[in-house]
């Protein structure tokens, strides 16, 4: 079984036996969050970018369990001068890991770090691919994304201000074309209020594309 559990924001973990990973892990200061940080096992953190709401408990969860931080290379030096072990990518590089893979993709939006890029992720979790787009304007390359590995989820958000609002995800699903799509990054506070009933029925409606609406501390069974 392969679940994923979603604990607001943009803050995922994805789990198959023992093996979990984490999504940009922010518990601490998260007004949605509904998990203890210092409960939380993994063995990988994949950390979009260093945004205070993305990096969130990293550190400190990767101290304490040894998980690996996974991300782009100069949040993973930072990760390493901190203590922690970091696996550091760019943006269009792939890599192997025991449970499948990852991919570096772009995301239009701020690192949060001294020289760096935010990124998006495509995992490859024991053969099902994810798409986490992090945080991210809407980009015709999603096109490609889609077209390079088949996405089983792409985990989207639709806050708007900082990211894609829901007309612009909803057409980031169109070029994706994933099997199903997951919002994320809105209602954490009020100026990302969405409304999720909505931009569901706009993305069934437009391109027949089932959205998985799921509330914090809810588990979604994947496969
Ligand atoms: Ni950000
Ligand atoms: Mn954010």
């Amino acid at each position: 079984m392969i679940s994923l559990e979603y604990y607001g924001h943009s803050n995922f973990r994805l789990t198959k036996n023992d093996i979990s990973l984490l999504f940009d892990p922010f518990f601490t200061g998260n007004p949605v969050n509904t998990a203890n940080p210092e409960e939380i096992d993994c063995k990988y953190i994949l950390v979009s970018h260093a945004h205070g709401d993305h990096i969130g408990d990293a550190i400190s969860i990767a101290k304490r369990t040894g998980a690996t931080i996974i991300s782009s290379f100069e949040i993973a030096v930072m990760a390493g001068e901190e203590g922690c072990k970091s696996h550091g990518m760019h943006i269009g590089g792939k890599h192997s890991f025991e449970f499948g893979s990852v991919r570096l993709t772009t995301a239009l939006h701020g690192s949060g770090i001294s020289g760096g890029h935010a990124c998006g992720f495509v995992v490859n979790f024991f053969g099902i691919n994810i798409y986490f787009a992090g945080d991210t304007g809407l980009f015709g390359d999603m096109e490609l994304i889609g077209r390079m590995d088949k996405l089983d989820y792409a985990l989207l958000p639709i806050g708007d201000n900082y990211t894609m609002g829901p007309n612009e995800a909803a057409q980031a699903a169109g070029l994706l074309k994933p099997k199903a799509v997951i919002p994320m990054h809105y209602n954490t506070w009020p100026l990302i209020d969405q409304s999720p009933e909505e931009f569901k029925k706009n993305v069934e409606g437009e391109f027949g594309t089932p959205v998985h609406i799921l509330t914090p501390g809810e588990t979604l069974r994947l496969a």
